[in-house]
């Protein structure tokens, strides 16, 4: 991972957010060539939706909605995650993350200090000097302050006293006034989730916390402003329901797609850009017939697989969870999740859930307005159910990222010396750059000509850069970095004719002598072959289409 983030600032996929005023938790930024990836995955997504299906139309809704929205679709009463502080650091953490551990726990009731020494906890500070310093033979004052530890079976109790002391002095006392600690009991636990993994002090119980980010709407700051950032952007295709069908006029089973950011304030946002505050969501709600929903949800699992596959993720890299009743959104009767290996786990790329009616329901009831579906067949009205396949954009860039990171060692073309090349092995279809056009010399005047024509002649078709600077051998590699499938080099043959005949890379002859040729060097296999000037544009929008 720590390669992969390093490439990713070091090239320009993505860098941290506000990162001169030292970053933003959860926030990041997509440089030149990560936008390009992130791009090429949505239109991607949405030429798979919108284009090459007849049953889905395109929506883009915005972003802040009326609050009786969030209110109605339940995210104001349930949108929440269980939160948990380490009492020693502070630090905020799901509690249902939290990894279970055995050990023995130390439970303290709280420290013994000096008697004429104040209780900063409650401000109750007496002068020292003065009679004071007369106060030593004075019992010494027990502080009532309940703390735990958990430490590992076998370990002295000494380690937990170290944790409880920094606890103790944490909340103001004096280190060196620390008589003792005030053990209460101890006790053998296992898999227990009350003691922060970090470091072993006891964590607070848990609490709701709400993942909106709250917002106003208007110069009016009081609670008839309030409103949220959409948490998802499934709500406004809901409460757009009606209007949609009417325009559209599709019949069910028919989809509406989107895809735009969403916001949550994440109690840990972490691993890289996989669980930040901002993010992008490619989502569709699609609506099927009433008792459908579970044949819908199935046949949308193998469409989503598929499509996986088809940008580059292999089958046999994503898992399928079938989400157990304990753990489903409130919202969901049924969900399968799409995980992919990343290598910080196995963890969710992507939801399709089997909403039932529930939104539609919600809205209708709440608005007070109809969002049933007039059934033209059975001549009834009913509400839709909705299966939604719901897809991370930063996360898939991520896996996008994971999948095509590959190191090996090869022989440098030039100087025959072994080196390591790093390479992102992108399916054309989602690489940045489709194809970089080199000149073989930078010096020779007609080999620039020539590439400087190619490259004006695929740049209205395809992204593709021009690079004259350094040794070929490591133009070359500069593009395996950043995952170019293809490289086109212009040199002596193109000018000479060709040294011998070939078959060219689009299957055609090429003899020997024959002029107009370039060398197409395969990213992944480094193997190269030439191919007629006049063959690139076709070739190249065939491998990326
Ligand atoms: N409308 C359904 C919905 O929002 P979800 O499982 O909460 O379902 C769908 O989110 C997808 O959005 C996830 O599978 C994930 O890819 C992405 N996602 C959710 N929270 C995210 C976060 N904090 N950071 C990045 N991506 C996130």
């Amino acid at each position: 991972m720590e390669k992969i983030v390093a490439l990713c600032k070091r090239r320009g996929f993505i860098f941290q957010s506000s990162e001169i005023y030292g970053g933003l938790n959860g926030a990041w930024d997509y440089g030149p060539l990560g936008v390009e990836l992130k791009r090429n995955l949505k239109d991607y997504w949405w030429k798979s939706m919108t284009q090459l299906r007849d049953d889905i139309v395109g929506f883009d809704g915005s972003i802040l909605m009326n609050a009786a929205v969030w209110k109605a679709s339940g995210h104001v009463d349930t949108f929440s995650d269980p939160l948990v502080e380490c009492k020693l650091t502070n630090k905020r953490y799901r509690a249902d993350q939290i990894e279970p551990q055995s050990g023995t726990a130390y439970y303290y009731s709280g420290i013994s200090i000096p008697a004429f020494v104040g209780d900063p906890s409650t401000a109750n500070m007496p002068p020292l000097g003065g009679a004071d310093i007369f106060k030593f033979s004075v019992e010494p004052k027990k502080i009532e302050l309940q703390f735990a530890v958990l430490v590992p079976i076998g370990k002295p109790e000494a380690s937990a006293q170290k944790i409880a002391r920094q606890f103790y002095v944490s909340k103001g006392y004096i280190e060196s006034q620390i008589i003792s600690l005030n053990l209460q009991k101890t006790e053998i636990v296992e898999n227990s989730t009350a003691f922060n993994p970090e470091n072993g002090a006891q964590l607070s119980e848990p609490r709701v916390f709400n993942l909106m980010l709250k917002t106003y709407i208007g110069p009016v700051q009081d609670e008839s402003a309030v409103t949220y950032l959409r948490p998802e952007t499934a709500q406004a295709m809901f409460v757009q329901f009606k209007n949609v069908l009417d325009v559209s006029q599709k019949k069910l089973p028919f989809g509406i797609a989107q895809i735009g950011k969403a916001f949550r304030n994440e109690i840990n946002p972490r691993n890289f850009t996989f669980r930040s505050r901002e993010f992008e969501q490619m989502e569709l709600e699609f609506f099927v017939k009433p008792g459908t929903g579970p044949e819908w949800l199935n046949k949308w699992l193998e469409e989503r697989l598929a499509w996986y596959e088809a940008i580059g993720i292999p089958r046999a890299k994503i898992h399928v969870l079938t989400v157990p009743d304990k753990d489903r959104a409130f919202y969901s009767q049924g969900t399968y999740d799409l995980e992919y290996e990343f290598p910080f786990g196995i963890q969710e790329l992507e939801g399709i859930a089997h909403r039932g009616n529930y939104d539609l329901k919600q809205h209708q009831e709440a608005s007070g307005k109809p969002l049933e579906y007039f059934d033209e067949e059975s001549k009834t009205k009913y509400l839709a159910e909705v299966v939604e396949p719901s897809a991370g954009v930063d996360r898939t860039v991520l896996a996008l990222l994971c999948e095509g990171y590959d190191e090996e060692t090869v022989k440098d073309e030039e100087s025959g010396k072994e080196e390591t090349r790093v390479v992102l092995r992108f399916c054309p279809r989602m690489a940045p750059i489709k194809a970089s056009v080199f000149p073989l010399l930078k010096n020779k005047p007609e080999l620039v000509a020539i590439a400087k024509d190619i490259y004006k002649t695929l740049q209205p078709l395809l992204k593709v850069t021009y690079a004259d600077t350094a040794a070929i051998g490591r133009r070359y590699r500069r593009a395996d970095e950043i995952g170019t499938p293809f490289g086109i080099t212009v040199d002596f043959e193109t000018l000479e004719g060709a040294k011998e005949a070939s078959t060219s890379a689009t299957g055609t002859p090429i003899a020997a002598g024959q002029k107009d040729t370039v060398t197409l060097r395969h990213r992944d296999t480094m193997k190269q072959e030439r191919i007629a000037i006049a063959d690139l544009p076709a070739y190249l929008l065939t491998k990326i289409a």
